[in-house]
């Protein structure tokens, strides 16, 4: 039995805010559905062969235009789909109406929804008792590691209260009934990983960040492109002669660094690792300490996946006017408690955007701390997402034909099943390719063929 939410007592299929955007929220679902070709092609033989037919399938990811025709394609291959928000802030509320009226799919999820409902609905999606789990920054499958290993003072309050009145045998169930679950982003990846590392994951993961096909362009190109657009829509500032300084020089900071180079900015980039700061330095950046960044950035981004990244001894050196943002997974990489602390504030000047006094000047916070393409933008393009979820498509379908087979650890979808996305992604760009003759087949094959 599927169960879900409840409210007000009875129980209940969804939680939106308002079913009459339902309208608004299917033209903007079709919209991003144009660009999503390779998507759509999965969907097509989905739903010939229904390879998820009777599978229930608990999604906690940004309820985006995105997300919405991931979740149909799911649907399409046989899934009972129920979808809660991966972030507070990211849900397109009209997205959501779309999927509960027009699919039927069950959605919990609220554009800026309190901490508190924030988790009612991540229970919700975990009394969907999924055969498969879908991530994006691991909340389903940390929520249910807690349970496995009844360390339930660790659970959010709603869950944690739900998950009391479950008997000792329904709670083993819960993750018994987990054959293998997703993970779409890096952050989500890396905690995973120290759980297998630690001998404690319950089940097979599929790291779908780990697929050249997501991070190379979602990462780079997606992140890069939607940072700047949530940083642009928060604040209109002109980034042409600014100095932007971009922490971590990862997939996402490299496009990210990359896209503000190319409106025109100065770029700083900060790192921890000396062969990422290596390659910046010779991508032709500056590289520098945030120390010594502080007192020259107009614009500080993080996108580490680190925690406390932007410290109060930054911020307090800072110009007056300073404009710092977060792109990372979670909304740790700037010391908002500490700001918080010393400063005077916050004001609200305008939506996204926040301000603070600080040592006699102003610095302005944007989006919580949060991710800012979510938060003030509309994620990532389409294009780019839709080779990240051809990846959690064809990962769902790989758990459910592979489920005797894979072992309680992180592993990626085969490195054939990437390159086909690839090579999808290309058709439809109209982009064609030479293939190896054979002469050259040799040649590669060979050790002892002419120098
Ligand atoms: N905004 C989005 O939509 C979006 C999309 C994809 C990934 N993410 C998230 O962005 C974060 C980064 O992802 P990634 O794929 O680039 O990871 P990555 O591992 O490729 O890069 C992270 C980089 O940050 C550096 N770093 C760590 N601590 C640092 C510190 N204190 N100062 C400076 N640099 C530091 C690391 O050395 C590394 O080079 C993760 O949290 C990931 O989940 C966000």
């Amino acid at each position: 039995m599927s169960e879900t939410a409840t409210k007000g007592g009875a129980k209940a299929t969804n939680d939106i805010k308002d079913i009459k955007l339902a309208d608004e929220g299917r033209r903007r679902t079709e919209w991003a559905e144009r660009s999503m070709p390779v998507l759509r092609h999965i969907r097509e033989r989905f739903a010939r062969e229904r390879p998820l037919t009777g599978k229930r399938l608990a999604a906690c990811l940004h309820v985006t235009t995105e997300t919405a025709n991931l979740a149909v394609t799911l649907q399409a291959g046989g899934a009972d789909v129920a979808l809660c928000a991966s972030n507070p802030l990211s849900t397109q509320d009209d997205v959501a109406a779309h999927l509960v009226r027009d699919h039927g799919i069950k959605v919990f999820a609220i554009k800026g929804e309190d901490h508190a409902t924030y988790y009612e609905h991540i229970r919700a999606a975990l009394a969907h008792r999924a055969d498969i789990t879908m991530d994006d920054g691991a909340d389903l499958v940390g929520a249910l590691h807690m349970i496995a290993l009844n360390r339930l003072d660790d659970l959010a309050p709603p869950v944690r209260k739900w998950v009391e009145t479950l008997s000792a045998a329904d709670r083993k169930a819960l993750v018994a009934g987990v054959i293998g679950s997703t993970e779409e982003t890096t952050t989500g990846v890396i905690r995973l990983k120290a759980m297998a590392k630690d001998g404690v994951l319950q089940f097979p993961v599929i790291a779908v960040n780990d697929s050249l096909t997501k991070h190379l362009f979602d990462n780079r190109y997606g992140t890069g492109q939607s940072t700047l657009d949530g940083i642009i829509r928060a604040t209109n500032l002109l980034i042409a002669g600014s100095t932007v300084v971009v922490a971590g020089y990862g997939w996402c900071g490299r496009g990210f660094a990359m896209r503000a180079r190319g409106a025109g900015a100065n770029v700083i980039v900060t790192e921890i690792d000396p062969m990422k700061a290596l390659e910046a330095q010779m991508d032709g950046y500056r590289v520098a300490t945030m120390e010594a960044a502080a007192p020259v950035g107009d614009l500080f981004v993080t996108l580490t996946g680190n925690v406390e990244v932007i410290r109060v001894e930054h911020m307090k050196a800072m110009k007056d006017g300073a404009v710092v943002a977060n792109s990372g997974h979670f909304n740790v990489e700037i010391d908002l408690e500490g700001l918080k602390k010393v400063a005077t504030g916050p004001v609200r000047v305008r939506e996204f955007v926040e301000e603070f006094q600080l040592a006699g000047k102003k610095i302005f916070v944007l989006g919580d701390g949060r991710l800012i393409n979510l938060a003030a933008a509309e994620g990532h393009p389409a294009s780019v997402m839709d080779m990240s979820f051809a990846n959690q498509a064809l990962a769902a379908e790989y758990v459910v034909n592979n489920a005797k087979k894979l072992g309680k650890e992180v592993s990626r979808i085969p490195a054939d099943l990437d390159q086909e996305i690839a090579r999808l992604k290309l058709q439809s760009m109209g982009v064609a390719i030479d293939t190896l003759t054979a002469a050259q087949r040799k040649y590669l094959a060979s050790w002892d063929m002419g120098t």
